[in-house]
C-alpha cells in the first residue's frame, strides 16, 4: 500500500480513540462497548476516502477532515453493530473478534449503536465550533450525513435488505437500490464530506457523490462475493452468513464471474468521475485496490 495512504491510516487510527477516553464513570461499560466496535480490524475504508477526497482538493493539514472522517467511521460502525444482531443478521464475529452483542449483549449493543450515531454529529458540530472550520461547513457536513446515513440512504437500504430476506424473486432493480442505499450512500458521503470541509464546488462535491455511488457498488458486490468465496480467518466475519439468511445478492442472481466483472466496470466507472480533482492519483491507487482486495 502507499506511503501517504498509509500515513493516513495511522492517523485515523490515532484520532478514532480519543472520543472514548472520557466516559463517565455510570457509563463506562457503554463506552467500553462503543470503543471495542470502532478498535482495530476494520480497513477504516470511509474515513481514509473522506481524508482522500480532502486532500485531492483541498490545501493544507488533512487533520481539518479528520472530524468528518471520525464521524463516518462511527456511523459506519453503529450500523455495523445493529446489522450483526440477532434481529438483523445474527452475526457472532466482526472485525476478526465476537460481534458487540456477543461480548456486552443485546441491550448495551443497541445503546452503543446509538450512542456512535449520536456522536458523529456532536465531533462535526463540537470541531465547528472550537473553530476547525465554519458554522456553513459543519450544517452543510450534517445535513448530507443524516440525509445519506438515515432513512432515505443507509436505513432505507437496510430496510430493503430486511423487506427481501426469504424472496427468491428479487430483481436487479430492487438489489440495485438496495446496494445503492445500504452502502453506496455512506460511502458517497464520506467522500462529499472531504470535499465540503475543503471548500469544493458543488460541482465537484456532486463529482465525489458519483464516484461514491458507484464505488459503494462495486464495494458491497466484492462483500457479497466474499461471504461465498472467503473465510472466518480472512474477513474477520462470518462467511455464509447471506446464503444462512436467505438473502438475495448480485450473487445469488448473477453468480461469482458476472460479479468480479461487475467490480472491475463499475470501479472504471466510478474513476471516470475523478477528472475534476487536480490530486486525485491516490484516490485511484486506493480503488483499484478495493476492487481486488480480499477481506
Ligand atoms: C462491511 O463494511 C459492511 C458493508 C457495507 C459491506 P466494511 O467491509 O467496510 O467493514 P470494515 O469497516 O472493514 O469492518
Ligand atoms: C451491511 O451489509 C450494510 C450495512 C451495515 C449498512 P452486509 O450485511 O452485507 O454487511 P456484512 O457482510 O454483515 O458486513
Ligand atoms: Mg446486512
Ligand atoms: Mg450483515
Ligand atoms: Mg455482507
Amino acid at each position: 500500500m502507499n506511503a501517504k495512504i498509509q500515513e493516513y491510516s495511522s492517523l485515523i487510527e490515532e484520532n478514532l480513540y480519543r472520543y472514548f477516553k472520557v466516559a463517565l464513570p455510570q457509563y463506562e461499560t457503554l463506552f467500553e462497548s462503543m470503543e471495542y466496535s470502532v478498535k482495530n480490524g476494520g480497513k477504516r475504508v470511509r474515513p481514509l476516502l473522506t481524508l482522500l477526497f480532502y486532500n485531492a482538493y483541498g490545501k493544507g493539514d488533512v487533520l481539518k477532515a479528520m472530524p468528518m472522517a471520525e464521524a463516518v467511521e462511527f456511523i459506519h460502525t453503529y450500523s455495523l453493530i445493529h446489522d450483526d444482531l440477532p434481529c438483523m443478521d445474527n452475526d457472532d464475529y466482526r472485525r476478526g473478534k465476537p460481534s458487540n452483542h456477543k461480548v456486552y449483549g443485546e441491550a448495551i449493543a443497541l445503546l452503543a449503536g446509538d450512542g456512535l450515531l449520536t456522536a458523529a454529529f456532536e465531533r462535526i458540530s463540537s470541531w465547528s465550533l472550537a473553530g476547525l472550520y465554519d458554522a456553513e461547513t459543519a450544517i452543510k457536513a450534517i445535513n448530507e450525513l443524516s440525509v445519506y446515513a438515515g432513512s432515505r440512504g443507509m436505513i432505507g437500504g437496510q430496510i430493503i435488505d430486511i423487506a427481501n430476506e426469504n424472496n427468491p424473486d428479487a430483481d436487479y432493480e430492487t438489489l440495485q437500490l438496495m446496494d445503492n442505499l445500504k452502502t453506496g450512500c455512506l460511502i458517497s458521503v464520506a467522500c462529499a464530506l472531504g470535499c465540503i470541509v475543503a471548500g469544493a464546488s458543488d460541482d465537484l462535491i456532486d463529482a465525489a457523490k458519483t464516484f461514491g455511488e458507484k464505488l459503494g457498488l462495486a464495494f458491497q458486490i466484492k462483500d457479497d462475493i466474499l461471504d461465498v468465496t472467503s473465510s472466518l480467518e480472512k474477513l474477520g466475519k462470518m462467511t455464509g452468513s447471506d446464503k444462512d439468511n436467505n438473502k438475495s445478492t448480485y450473487v445469488t442472481l448473477l453468480g461469482i464471474e458476472k460479479c468480479e466483472e461487475l467490480v472491475k466496470q463499475l470501479t472504471n466507472e466510478a474513476l471516470e468521475s475523478l477528472s475534476a480533482f487536480p490530486n486525485n492519483e491516490l484516490i485511484k491507487e486506493y480503488a483499484g485496490y478495493l476492487a481486488n482486495r480480499e477481506y
